[in-house]
């Protein structure tokens, strides 16, 4: 079941994922050689206590930290270590998911440090470029598989895998709420949007042509390629309206 979110809810959310743009803004100066990924969950979990809000991640499924940090080969929910120290060429995704007042706001961005590979870096911009587009086809009356269809449009001809186990979701009072948002085109996404609906875009980029994924039997939780290329992505919350779509994870 999809939820029609409310003006008031709406309001809300509106607040939260600002909150969620504006710690990723905060973190970005951070974002250096020599920064450990624990560094930058300590900074996001007082940034978020500062704000009178919550740090999603933490405890959900029993996931150990209150942000996810993925470098490089790691697609998603790389968990942040004192061990893990970023380094010149590195890329990382930095998620970050808050609560205000309730409601939830998802935001995640992939940074270059220093002098990231040509090839990566063209990955890291395409990735971006993909979610954009996704958003773009959000509309009334759209179908939600539009989404899909063109991040897949826009990424194919370069050959790169698209992630299919990770998708983006609905978002609201609940961290993962209905429905499924594919980053390829899918029937399953054959769903009228509608005013009022909320969720996020989230594509993640594979630079080798598999958008295979293993997770870490170690610990439960670290997804990386198969084949051990890098991997990009960028994440927005995003609310449909009357006319198109606003990003809520806005500073
Ligand atoms: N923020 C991720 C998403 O975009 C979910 C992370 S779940 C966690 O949906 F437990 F790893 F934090
Ligand atoms: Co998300
Ligand atoms: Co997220």
């Amino acid at each position: 079941m999809i939820k029609i979110k409310t003006s008031e809810e709406i309001n809300k959310m509106r607040q939260t994922g600002k909150l969620a743009a504006q710690l990723l803004d905060y973190l970005e100066p951070f974002v250096k050689a020599g920064t450990t990924t624990q560094k930058l969950n300590d900074l996001a979990v007082k940034f978020t206590e500062d704000h009178g809000a919550i740090s999603a991640p933490l405890n959900y499924y029993d996931y150990p930290k209150s942000i996810c940090t993925s470098i490089n080969n790691v697609v998603c929910h790389g968990i942040p270590t004192s061990d893990d120290v970023l380094k010149n060429g590195d890329i990382v995704n930095i998620d970050v998911t808050v609560i205000l007042d309730e409601y939830y706001g998802d935001n995640s961005r992939t940074f270059m440090i220093g002098d990231v590979k040509p090839e990566v870096r063209q990955l890291v911009e395409r990735t971006k470029t993909a979610m954009e587009l996704g958003i773009k086809a959000i509309a009334p009356g759209e179908y939600l598989y539009e989404v899909g269809r063109a991040i897949e449009e826009y990424i194919q001809p370069f050959g790169y895998g698209i992630v299919e186990a990770y998708c983006g979701h609905g978002i609201g009072k609940e961290f993962h709420e209905d429905p499924h948002v594919m980053h390829k085109y899918s029937l399953d996404n054959k769903i009228v949007l509608k005013p009022g609906m909320i969720f996020t875009v989230e594509p993640m980029i594979n630079l080798g042509k598999s958008g295979g994924v293993v997770t870490s039997e170690e610990d439960g939780w670290t997804v990386t390629t198969i084949d051990g290329s890098a991997s990009a992505q960028f994440e927005h919350t995003v609310l449909v309206t009357k006319t198109g779509y606003e990003i809520l994870t806005q500073s």
